[in-house]
């Protein structure tokens, strides 16, 4: 099915790999399949724009979802997908949430394994701390206008090298509560679905107007515990018996990269691990606390404010120290430096 590609008639990119950000950048080739019954076997493409109805169920009705994971060069030149399955399996979810046709495991890797392959000029290289951050979504398309899932979808897969998401990379930011909430007790907040993004832009844009990284979002039924970090997962490390603990809550967005730490936690650094409630107003509980995700990878959090109260964790200009074991474990995991569990390198 492989479609081949012509990038290596392209000449290298013209980057600089060292300081890149997250920011949109066209790549070369993209992948894009069509339901309509069933899913086609897809192509690459070199126009970054579609053309779908105006009455499509995701312009109006939010009818999409997406995911986010990375592709990584190794030492050794070969190119490592971190835990595509999952990835994969969680937009299962997210399709079945919204009522859109589920894209099957073996189709979501073969798109990413195409894209980065039909890309390869844009991966950066091993040592720059950049990866190709791939973009697979499905959004519902075609002539409609009543409440109801679509006649027709898209599954597409792009690309965009990226380095850190919050500037400066592995090193503390400080966030803001908001009063807002991103998602409903038992609405969306646990499929990828773009209206949680959408809810999140305006309490985002406060919190930065206000000089902060991004704003922390509490638990929509009583607003007293953090679900949330902006667009990432909360984890935090317990001052008592260094305890890893991370929110659990039907509203958050099961993120891979918080598995993953989980995992790490407990079976590398063979800390307690826990999910469990963290309640903004007992934060002097613990010792360090980060966001985490495929783009945020983990990010310190040096201090929250809630209200009129600002807490620092571990310090605001320095990294905690279980917090850089756990991204030294990651990272080296993602690029290939460090042993892998079984099935998390592709
Ligand atoms: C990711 O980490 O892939 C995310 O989903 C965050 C993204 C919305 C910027």
């Amino acid at each position: 099915m492989g479609v081949m590609s012509t990038q290596t008639a392209r000449p290298p990119v013209d980057l600089d790999w060292n300081t890149l950000g997250f920011s949109y950048v066209r790549t070369d080739e993209r992948y894009l399949s069509h339901w309509r019954g069933a899913w086609d076997a897809g192509t690459l493409t070199l126009d970054n724009v579609l053309h779908i109805s105006e009455g499509s169920t995701a312009l109006h009705y939010g009818q999409q979802c997406f995911e986010g994971l990375k592709a990584y060069r190794a030492a050794d030149g070969s190119i490592n997908l971190f835990r595509p399955d999952q990835n994969a399996a969680r937009m299962q979810a997210s399709c079945r949430r919204l009522l859109m046709p589920e894209v099957s495991t073996e189709q979501f890797i073969d798109a990413c394994r195409q894209v980065v392959q039909a890309n390869e000029r844009w991966l950066p290289p091993y040592g720059s701390g950049g990866a190709l951050y791939l973009r697979p979504y499905v959004i519902g398309v075609g002539d409609n206008i009543g409440v109801r899932s679509a006649p027709e979808f898209i599954f597409g897969v792009f690309c965009i090298p990226v380095g850190a998401y919050f500037k400066g990379g592995l090193t503390p930011h400080n966030f803001m509560t908001s009063e807002y909430d991103r998602a409903a007790p038992h609405g969306t907040g646990a499929a990828k679905v773009g209206g949680n993004y959408a809810a999140s832009l305006m309490p985002g844009a406060q919190a930065k107007d206000r000089h902060f990284a991004d704003a922390i979002y509490l638990d929509p039924a009583t607003h007293t515990k953090i679900e949330e970090v902006g667009a990432a997962n909360f984890f935090a490390i317990t001052k008592a018996g260094q305890t890893f603990i991370t929110p659990k809550s039907p509203s958050i967005l099961p993120s891979i990269t918080k598995y993953s730490l989980l995992w790490l936690a407990e079976h590398r650094l063979g800390l307690n691990v826990v999910e469990g409630d963290v309640f903004i107003d007992r934060l002097d509980e613990y010792a360090e606390a980060g966001a985490c995700g495929t783009a945020a990878v983990i990010t310190p959090i040096g201090g929250i404010q809630h209200g009129d109260t600002f807490h620092v964790f571990h310090s605001e200009t320095e990294v905690g120290p279980v917090t850089r074991r756990l991204y030294d474990e990651l990272v080296g995991i993602q690029y290939g430096d460090r042993e892998a569990p079984e099935g998390w390198i592709v």
